[in-house]
């Protein structure tokens, strides 16, 4: 297995662009992402960042440019072999299966990512059903980490908007990826899975997790990202700490300009 040199990027992505038609939703971008940190990843509407991600993951080809995940470069190779390699993402639109129990969810996600490398060879095989009760055993903790153990035989269907997005994080986590990618994991989201969201982000990565965050709920960004990066029409615009990030003008005039200007009741 490859490992990334001390102080090397986890990943970094180099001048990609990507149209579509005459849109050039991303345009030159360069990007970094340092193992260990919460980087979050924001700008305005339309500005390029789930066409990012989905070139990072493999869902879009990209244009040109180059993306390097531990000094490999994984451009334009399929979402498989870049979840293999140690990269997983989710969705902005939810993708878990309603029909299936959310404890089937999990174990789907882990048998997709098994599957691409030894699941085949090992079929039926002694290896193969100790790794089927490893992954039920992941299943329960993240479940119980997630708060929505007493739904583990229930069919995902039933559960809420806020909910199923837990429940696509934990299986994003089912593979212990190197890092995540989260498009906008709180938009919908009650304020009680907030927290929970949150919280499982801030554990994990105590625990040395990486995690690249497309956000607009600009709380949770500043709390919980050691690093911040802009995009604006495609491109990267700025990028720092979060106090940085918070009282740079452009940032505040592009983006955060109508929470600082409201003012405060008396
Ligand atoms: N599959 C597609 N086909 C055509 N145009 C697309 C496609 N996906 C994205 N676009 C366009 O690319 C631009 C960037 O879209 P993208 O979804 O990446 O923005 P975003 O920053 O994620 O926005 P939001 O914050 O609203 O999710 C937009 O103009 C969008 O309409
Ligand atoms: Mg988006």
């Amino acid at each position: 297995m490859t490992t990334c040199p001390i102080d090397e990027p986890l990943l970094q992505v180099r001048g990609i662009s990507k149209a579509f038609g005459g849109v050039k939703a991303v345009n030159q971008l360069d990007l970094s992402v340092q193992a260990g940190t919460v980087t979050g990843l924001i700008g305005p509407n339309g500005c390029g960042k789930s066409t990012s991600i989905d070139c990072i993951s493999g869902f879009q080809p990209v244009d040109s440019g180059a993306i390097l995940f531990q000094g490999n470069d994984i451009s334009n190779r399929s979402p498989d072999a870049i979840a293999h390699a140690g990269l997983m993402r989710t969705f902005q639109n939810i993708r878990i299966y309603d029909d299936l129990s959310v404890q089937e969810n999990l174990l789907v996600s882990r048998q997709e990512f098994d599957r691409f490398s030894w699941m085949t060879a090992f079929a039926g095989s002694r290896a193969m059903r100790d790794k089927e009760r490893q992954s039920a055993e992941k299943a329960q903790e993240l479940l119980e980490e997630i708060g929505l153990q007493r739904y583990l035989k229930a069919p995902a269907g039933i559960l809420s908007y806020g909910q199923k997005k837990l429940v696509a994080l934990a299986a994003a986590m089912m593979s212990d990826p190197k890092l995540i990618i989260l498009d906008e994991p709180l938009a919908g989201v009650n304020p009680t899975v907030i927290t929970r969201i949150e919280a499982l982000i801030k554990n994990r990565n105590e625990q040395g997790q990486t995690f690249l965050i497309v956000e607009h709920n600009m709380g949770f960004v500043m709390r919980s990202c050691h690093h911040i990066i802009v995009m604006e029409s495609g491109a990267k615009l700025l990028e720092g700490p979060p106090d940085v990030v918070r009282n740079d003008e452009r940032v505040i005039d592009a983006y955060l300009g109508r929470a600082r200007d409201r003012k405060e009741p008396a």
